[in-house]
């Protein structure tokens, strides 16, 4: 069953869990997500990033993931979603080749400028019933932030939040709370007051991106302030390449599915320690059928 993210994270927001957006680049990884929202019945978000629709091909990727999805599991709740594009060329093309919901990442850009690309594009997706993702303060990648970092720059305003959700008419709201894309050796406490305050003005599901390495801790308190998705690439990344790795080393394997195939079954157990944590286990049912045509 495909539908939006807003439809998966309104539900999430009002029963108080996150459900997970995990990042895939191919059929491995794709399969592994799948069957792990699968085995524990939970909703899921798979997404693709603009760099990889330059990799994999856009169109051919999104029907990958479609097909999966439609073929294998009818009745799980899946929404495919663009990753962090970066204009409304991106998006548009997303939605043209059938996206049910895209992200515009304006979030480097001056508040005027991230307001007015993200309403054009609110306006664009939504004339096709497509879910929007907008983006305030800025959740930097850990390669550009080394040395003394001011993390109080990055961090998303609260009352600029609520002006930001008017402004453009976005359905959820990436955040910024100290955290960032990649693995860190060292990064700040999260901003819990700053998310509660955020959570409690602005009425649109919040979405954290850049905690993949996050104590269990941590997440299970932001949930309960008010996070209803987590977006995870690096842990994918990280499985996968460690699974590759070992069976070259360890195996000296060549068959490229004898490789991948010990990615994916990592993959899958990665998936589904992220959505136990993210108390997303059981929560498939009590959708309406497909909004996507
Ligand atoms: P991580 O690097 O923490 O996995 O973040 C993923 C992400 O935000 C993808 O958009
Ligand atoms: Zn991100």
């Amino acid at each position: 069953m495909i539908l939006d993210t807003k439809t998966l994270l309104v539900k999430a927001k009002e029963e108080g869990y996150a459900v997970g957006a995990f990042n895939t680049v191919n059929l491995e990884t794709t399969k592994a997500i799948l069957n792990a929202a699968e085995e524990l019945r939970a909703p899921v978000i798979v997404q693709i990033t603009e760099k990889t629709m330059d990799y994999a091909g856009g169109r051919a990727l999104y029907f990958l993931v479609r097909n999966m999805a439609e073929f294998y599991h009818p009745d799980l709740p899946v929404a495919i979603h663009l990753d962090h594009g970066k204009s409304l060329d991106v998006v548009e093309r997303a939605i043209e080749i059938g996206f049910p919901s895209v992200m515009y990442d304006g979030s480097r850009h001056p508040y005027v400028d991230n307001v007015r690309v993200a309403r054009q594009v609110v306006e664009f997706a939504h004339a096709k019933g497509v879910s929007v993702q907008g983006e305030l303060g800025n959740v930097p990648y850990l390669s550009e932030v080394r040395g003394e970092v001011d993390w109080d720059e990055y961090m998303t305003d609260p009352d600029e939040a609520v002006r930001f959700v008017g402004d453009t008419g976005i359905d959820t709201l990436a955040v910024a709370i100290g955290n960032a894309h990649g693995f860190a050796m060292e990064r700040p406490e999260p901003d819990y007051d700053r998310l509660s305050k955020i959570s409690s003005l602005v009425s649109v599901p919040l979405v954290l991106h850049g905690a993949s390495d996050w104590e269990d801790g941590k997440v299970t308190e932001v949930i309960r302030r008010g996070i209803s998705c987590f977006n995870v690439d690096t842990a994918i990344k990280l499985a996968f390449i460690g699974a590759v790795t070992h069976a070259v080393e360890e195996n000296g394997k060549t068959d490229i599915r004898d490789l991948v195939g010990p990615a994916m079954e990592a993959v899958q157990t990665e998936v589904m320690r992220k959505i136990r944590l993210f108390e997303g286990e059981g929560k498939a049912e009590g959708f309406a059928s497909s909004v996507a045509s």
